[in-house]
């Protein structure tokens, strides 16, 4: 069976896109650091096509036992680095961010990203895998108060694109799925009404699409991705 890793899937849009590759026939590992919201998520996929393995992105230990159980799965032919860090919120000015939280932002968002994908590298390169990192439009524009996830975002997608030019047999991708209704997106606005904001489902399609046309490695949004894709 193929496999899909999944990182903070308990939620959002790590655990639509689970929900979604899991209807396809794929298997998923999946984590998240609240056990509890985890199991909870993985109850809600097809049991024998799930493992979910609690813990923290930055722990080597924790990404060990993930790709284990991936690999216990089946062979593993995608990863999706989508556990992230906003940092504090309200989020700081760059003038005052603490550096230790800013040192956390991008042991989350880029230090984690890369060492999960050594780990795994083997296996992709196996398969002609994909690797997808979600980025975020504040990787790309310089909005103030995203000093700590902003660069961290773009540090993201040039690792991407390095990735990307070291293994032509893999696909790479960097992919900004644009707002979206989470929690992290309300920690971004805290006391703002986001319902507004599309629900992540609505990304998903977007990924699938990846997925299916396998278009060369680079950079892509979800807006343009959905273009013509029916909804
Ligand atoms: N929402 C938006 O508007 C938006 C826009 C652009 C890009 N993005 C990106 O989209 C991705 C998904 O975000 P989302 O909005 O779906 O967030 P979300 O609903 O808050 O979900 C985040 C998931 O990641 C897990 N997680 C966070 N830190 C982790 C860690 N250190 N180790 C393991 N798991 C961790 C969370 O579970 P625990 O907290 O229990 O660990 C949760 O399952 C992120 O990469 C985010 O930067 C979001």
């Amino acid at each position: 069976m193929k496999v899909a890793i999944i990182t903070g899937a308990s939620q959002g849009l790590g655990l639509a896109t689970a929900g979604a590759l899991a209807g396809l026939g794929w298997a998923v590992a999946i984590d998240g650091r609240r056990e509890d919201v985890l199991r909870r998520a993985a109850a809600l996929l097809p049991a024998g096509q799930v493992a979910a393995i609690p813990g923290d992105v930055t722990d080597p230990g924790h990404r060990t036992r993930l790709a284990e159980a991936a690999r216990r799965l089946g062979t593993v032919e995608l990863l999706m680095n989508n556990a992230s860090e906003l940092g504090p919120s309200p989020m700081p000015s760059l003038a005052s961010y603490p550096p230790g939280e800013l040192a956390a932002v991008y042991a989350v968002n880029v230090l984690a990203p890369v060492a999960l994908t050594q780990l795994v590298i083997g296996d992709l390169t196996a398969t002609g895998g994909t690797v997808i990192n979600i980025s975020s439009d504040a990787a790309a524009e310089a909005y103030a108060g995203w000093g700590g996830y902003g660069p961290s975002k773009a540090a993201l997608d040039h690792v991407s694109a390095i990735l990307a030019a070291e293994h032509p047999e893999l696909r790479v991708y960097a992919f900004d799925p644009g707002d979206m209704r989470t929690e992290m997106h309300q920690r971004a606005f805290p006391g703002e009404d986001i319902s507004d904001r599309p629900e992540p489902a609505v990304a998903v399609p977007a990924i699938e699409r990846l997925l299916r046309e396998r278009p060369p490695s680079g950079r892509y949004r979800a807006a343009d991705l959905l273009v013509g894709v029916p909804r």
